[in-house]
């Protein structure tokens, strides 16, 4: 297997009847196992690049590639199956139960009974959703849970790839960090490659190890998100990751003016710094290192408090 998941060569989309190309001359090499987060506002593209990847979308100029076929020389069907896609707003079908949605992709592929009951209990469970939810139909769900069934759906046949779109969109606050905790922590473990729509600058940031920045069917910066936030490309990025005034107020502000208690003694491999240090130093340990925290340590070293990605959020205003 090629260590590049998707490339994209020139790729444009120009729509009919449309003046301006809504994916323009991109080139894009996602390598395999990162978890890429697209953002950008409305309208600049972010769907229709990621449509391109499984030809619900077909380019009209340029090439992509998964794992080093062109995917214009894979059956349609076959490149679809072999890519989980979670579209924006769920998309479960109403008239099957969850089990029958997750379901879809190994009764298509043929799967015997038991291997999929199997493959329904795990994923059900790698989701956190109870078995007992399993003859439920997607009405009888909240939002959240519905998402969970979404990605597990999306699981079901093993794909190397994993499309969403703004999969957590329309989901509280609260659930949707759980959400993407769980989400992020799966990726992780199974080494999916992982391209996420969002418009949310701080779900882009926490969950991407690299970010895509995109405006008007151009891509404006693509790097980690802290090479993003402390070196944007251009006024555009800037102001849209509010870049300098982030960075401003976190390197005022002490970690031991914000830190919050520790309900647990810190694991060994939670990385600390001396309570003097900025949010700043914070943030760039939490960005690079992906920890759930960091912990704050006095002068004689012992753990006074811990910083979370959360708090820094709600430092910065959003
Ligand atoms: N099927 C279509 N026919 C014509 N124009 C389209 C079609 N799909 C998308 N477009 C246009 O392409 C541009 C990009 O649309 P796209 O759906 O990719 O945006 P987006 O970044 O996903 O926006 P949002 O955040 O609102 O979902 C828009 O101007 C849109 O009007
Ligand atoms: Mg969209």
């Amino acid at each position: 297997m090629s260590k590049e998941a998707i490339i994209f060569e020139q790729v444009s989309k120009t729509f009919p009847k449309s003046a301006n190309p809504s994916v323009n001359e991109t080139s894009l090499i996602i390598p395999q196992g990162s978890f890429v987060t697209i953002l950008g506002a409305s309208g600049c593209g972010k769907t229709t690049l990621l449509k391109m990847v499984n030809r619900i979308i077909e380019p009209t100029a340029g090439t992509i590639s998964i794992f080093g076929k062109d995917i214009r020389s894979l059956p349609v069907t076959e490149l679809r199956r072999s890519i989980g896609y979670v579209i924006q707003q769920v998309g479960l079908f109403p008239h099957l139960s969850i089990e029958q949605n997750i379901a879809t992709v190994p009764n298509i592929l043929g799967w015997e009974r038991q291997k999929t009951a199997e493959r329904i209990d795990y994923l059900m469970d790698l989701v956190h959703l109870p078995a007992s939810y399993k003859k439920l139909y997607p009405r009888q769900l909240s939002g959240g849970q519905q998402q969970r069934v979404g990605i597990a759906r999306a699981m079901a046949g093993d794909p190397a790839i994993l499309l969403m779109d703004e999969p957590f969109g329309a989901i509280d606050a609260i659930t949707r960090t759980k959400l993407q905790d769980d989400f992020k922590q799966i990726q992780r473990e199974l080494g999916k490659t992982v391209l996420f729509v969002t418009h949310d600058v701080e779900e882009a940031m926490k969950l991407g190890d690299h970010m895509i920045v995109m405006n008007e069917g151009t891509i404006q910066q693509y790097d980690t998100p802290l090479a993003i936030m402390s070196n944007p490309n251009n006024a555009f990025v800037s102001q849209l990751i509010q870049a300098d005034d982030l960075f401003q107020q976190l390197h005022l502000i002490r970690a031991e003016e914000k830190m919050i208690a520790l309900e647990e003694p810190a694991g060994s491999d939670i990385p600390r710094i001396p309570a003097g240090d900025s949010l700043k130093s914070a943030l760039q340990i939490l960005l690079q290192q992906n920890v759930p925290y960091v912990a704050v340590e006095n002068k004689e070293h012992e753990i006074i408090g811990k910083i979370t990605l959360e708090q820094l959020k709600l430092q910065n205003g959003r």
